[in-house]
């Protein structure tokens, strides 16, 4: 009897965790499709760089929506991007953004930026190099 509750108790508590670690999987699954809110930091800014272009990308709330932009700077062959920020400005929106071409390394760079279901987003982007 004693024993028995034990083992139900035991696994009750391994079904916990298998459920608590397919929370967590999809969780981080989100984080990788940009679903969740976050700033975008690649690299980092070196003495001499220079600030090649910022950009803004705002949109309003739409009810329901997920709304998405794409932000391209395109450089000349012998521009080196070093850093790429992408901000929310002002209160968070829970927008996200991330590069999804280019880079760090590259001449030119494209960004994503992604409302929240239901808000808006407004983000600065800047691009550093040389
Ligand atoms: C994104 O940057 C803004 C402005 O610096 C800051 O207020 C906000 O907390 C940042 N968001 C995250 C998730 O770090
Ligand atoms: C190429 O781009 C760099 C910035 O990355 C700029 O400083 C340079 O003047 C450009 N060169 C030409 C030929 O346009």
């Amino acid at each position: 009897m004693y024993s028995a509750n034990v083992c139900t108790l035991k696994m009750k508590y391994a079904v916990a965790l298998l459920i608590v670690t397919v929370l967590a999987t999809v969780a981080s699954g989100a984080v990788i499709q940009g679903i969740r809110r976050s700033n975008l930091s690649q690299g980092y800014v070196y003495p001499g760089d220079r600030l090649l272009s910022r950009h803004y990308l705002s949109q309003p709330a739409r009810p329901n929506t997920i709304q998405y932009q794409d932000y391209t700077y395109r450089g000349n062959y012998s521009t080196r991007i070093s850093a790429v920020t992408a901000t929310e400005v002002g209160y968070t929106q829970y927008a996200s953004a991330w590069v999804i071409a280019g880079g760090v390394g590259y001449s030119s760079v494209t960004v994503r930026v992604q409302s929240a279901k239901g808000y808006g987003y407004n983000f600065v982007i800047d691009v550093w190099g040389r």
